[in-house]
């Protein structure tokens, strides 16, 4: 059940301009989950532009990198040539490739899932693949836009199909060779043109057994 090259393309238009899609900072559960880690060898599946992998490379992480946007993935690398010296630089390799897919090398200490919006059928086959990807004592850190940001929040696709609160997140992880270490609503301040508003999103982080 791999993706359309539709919704590629789509994710490549997006890319497409001159600008940067999303922000250039880590996502702040990121920060706050992987801050303490000992760096090793991380894994960060649908990267985007790169934001998380070129803060990990940049704290002594060898990050593999992976979205299926050629677009995203040539973002990336040049994001990284801009803001890394050449030695952390070094430490990211960057390939397209769909999150449904085995990921590529590995096993790895961390594995990031952050903002990957997709039903819950293919939700769960991702999971499957970033815990294969992931060695035993590693964690599995998710972070996705929380379906109660429809009634109450702000931010992520206004589908309630595509977002998921923790307890989906967990009841995914069911069967699976995993320990959930933490499983949350959390909130986050976002600066929107209408002012000040709250982010809820679902923060899953569990450890492969
Ligand atoms: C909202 S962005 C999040 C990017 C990054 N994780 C971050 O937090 O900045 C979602 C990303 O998922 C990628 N994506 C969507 N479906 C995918 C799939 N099936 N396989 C791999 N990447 C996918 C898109 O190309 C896009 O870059």
């Amino acid at each position: 059940m791999t993706a359309t090259p539709r919704e590629a393309q789509f994710w490549n238009d997006r890319y497409s301009g001159t600008d940067l899609v999303w922000s250039s900072a880590p996502n702040r559960w990121v920060v706050e989950v992987c801050a303490s880690l000992l760096p090793g060898q991380a894994l960060d599946i649908a990267a985007g532009e790169g934001r998380h992998a070129i803060w990990l490379a940049d704290r002594g992480w060898h990050v593999t990198a992976t979205d299926f946007a050629s677009a995203a993935v040539a973002r990336l690398r040049q994001q990284a040539r801009q803001r890394l010296g050449s030695e952390a630089e070094g430490r990211i390799q960057a390939a397209v490739a769909d999150a449904t897919a085995p990921a590529p090398g590995g096993p790895y200490d961390l594995t990031l899932l952050c903002y990957l919006q997709l039903p819950l059928d293919r939700w769960q086959i991702v999971l499957q693949r970033a815990v294969e990807a992931t060695k035993a004592g590693g964690r599995i850190l998710v972070v996705l836009h929380a379906r109660e940001n429809l009634m109450c929040g702000f931010g992520g696709p206004q589908d309630a199909d595509l977002l998921h609160d923790p307890a989906a997140i967990q009841r995914s992880a069911v069967g699976l060779p995993v320990a959930v270490q933490r499983s949350e609503l959390v909130s986050r301040a976002v600066d929107t043109d209408e002012g000040p508003r709250q982010a809820l999103d679902s923060l899953v982080v569990l450890r492969r057994t």
